[in-house]
């Protein structure tokens, strides 16, 4: 059988398989509050057979939304509905996680479908975005300037995480993830390209990890030991300093673990609109085997694993532990259940609940 269909633990937490769905910015809440267009898409997906579920990008703060229009988990009327979903996910047999997010000098943005671009300073929905440097992203999008962040800014965001860590902990959540990827602000604070800053939290790599690391540290204190911790972090950049970025990248992981992170989501840094990204299926799996191997935490990696084959080999081969499939479980939430037919699993309740299952042990496909 293939290894993708056997169990996967994490401290106290054992996945039903080794299929993880990453996070995946829905754009669908108003005010942060998760609504019924979430719990059925996350019910529905857990259904699918899926292992793990991580909740989309969920803002720390109101700020530190991408848009108007994503989650938060900054209040408990926010953290009331997450209890829904995280209690639908764990229902359907799945474990459920969650990615806290503050979205830095990438925020405020309307939905990707309506432009993806930074709202104009006109719109009612405008707010101040805040970075490690006053450096625009730039690109296609509205060079926007962040305003750069002060020592009580930075206190500020930290505490902001803790809070939310204890807010997804008391909603049920069971593995966090911190989003430390993508260009958003822990990522900036990482990149050269986004901090310029001349203090302690920029400078050196040891500077440009400070906040990465004391925000980690900071949530690691009031998440519990029996837990999955996790982090999605952008190793590469995809730039003409990659070796240097791994290897710092690599450095800085060692320290996480050492303060007691249990697992890598390997990502991109997203921090140049120009980066020569060699996209392709499973591109990512030599750079989390490589992650893996020097720092000795169990990783998993997306972009383009969502094939049967694909997703298989990067387990068995030992590259990745769990493999994260978004867009294919988009287009079929039981993408899992399809998968584990095709690897010729041909026990439906292995992944499915019974209303499901007692029907398709008789009907195949
Ligand atoms: C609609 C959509 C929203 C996304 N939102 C997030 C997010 O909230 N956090 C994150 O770390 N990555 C996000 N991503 C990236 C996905 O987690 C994943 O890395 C990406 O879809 C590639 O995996 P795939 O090829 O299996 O789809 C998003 C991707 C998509 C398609």
């Amino acid at each position: 059988m293939s290894k993708l269909f056997t169990p996967y633990t994490l401290k106290s937490i054992t996945m039903r398989n080794r299929i993880a769905v990453p996070p995946m910015c829905q754009y669908m809440a108003e005010d942060g509050v998760p609504n019924d267009w979430h719990l059925v898409h996350y019910a529905q997906m857990a259904r699918g057979g899926v292992g793990l579920i991580v909740v989309e990008a969920t803002g720390v703060s109101p700020e530190g939304r991408i848009s108007p229009n994503c989650l938060g988990i900054w209040n408990d009327k926010q953290a009331a509905e997450h209890a829904k979903i995280a209690a639908a996910i764990k229902k359907a047999g799945c474990v459920p996680g969650i990615q806290i997010a503050h979205a830095g000098r990438k925020a405020n943005a309307n939905r990707p479908w309506e432009g993806d671009n930074h709202l104009e300073v006109s719109d009612p929905r405008y707010w101040e975005i805040i970075g490690p440097s006053p450096i625009a992203f730039g690109g296609g999008i509205l060079p926007r300037v962040p305003r750069e962040m002060t020592k009580e800014d930075i206190e500020r965001v930290k505490a902001d995480f803790v809070a939310a860590a204890k807010r997804a902990l008391d909603a049920g959540y069971e593995w966090l993830e911190l989003h430390f990827a993508h260009g958003y602000l822990a990522q900036s604070f990482f990149s050269v390209h986004a901090n310029h800053r001349t203090d302690e939290y920029g400078g050196d790599a040891d500077g440009r990890g400070r906040f990465l690391l004391e925000t980690m540290e900071a949530v690691r204190a009031v998440w519990p030991d029996h837990l999955p911790f996790s982090m999605r972090f952008g190793v590469i950049e995809f730039d003409d300093r990659d070796e240097v970025t791994l290897q710092e990248s690599i450095e800085l992981i060692k320290k996480f673990k050492e303060g007691g992170l249990d697992f890598i989501s390997v990502s991109l840094g997203f921090n140049i609109p120009d980066a020569k990204i060699p996209w392709g299926p499973a591109f990512m799996a030599p750079i989390a085997d490589h992650i893996k191997k020097e720092t000795g935490l169990p990783v998993t990696s997306a972009w383009g694993f969502g094939r049967a084959d694909l997703a298989s080999a990067a387990v068995e081969s030992g590259q990745l532990d769990i493999v994260s499939v978004g867009r294919a479980h988009l287009a079929n939430p039981h993408w899992t259940y399809a998968t584990a037919m095709e690897l010729g699993i041909d026990k439906p309740s292995w992944v499915l609940p019974a209303p499901y299952a007692h029907w398709l042990e008789q009907y195949k496909l």
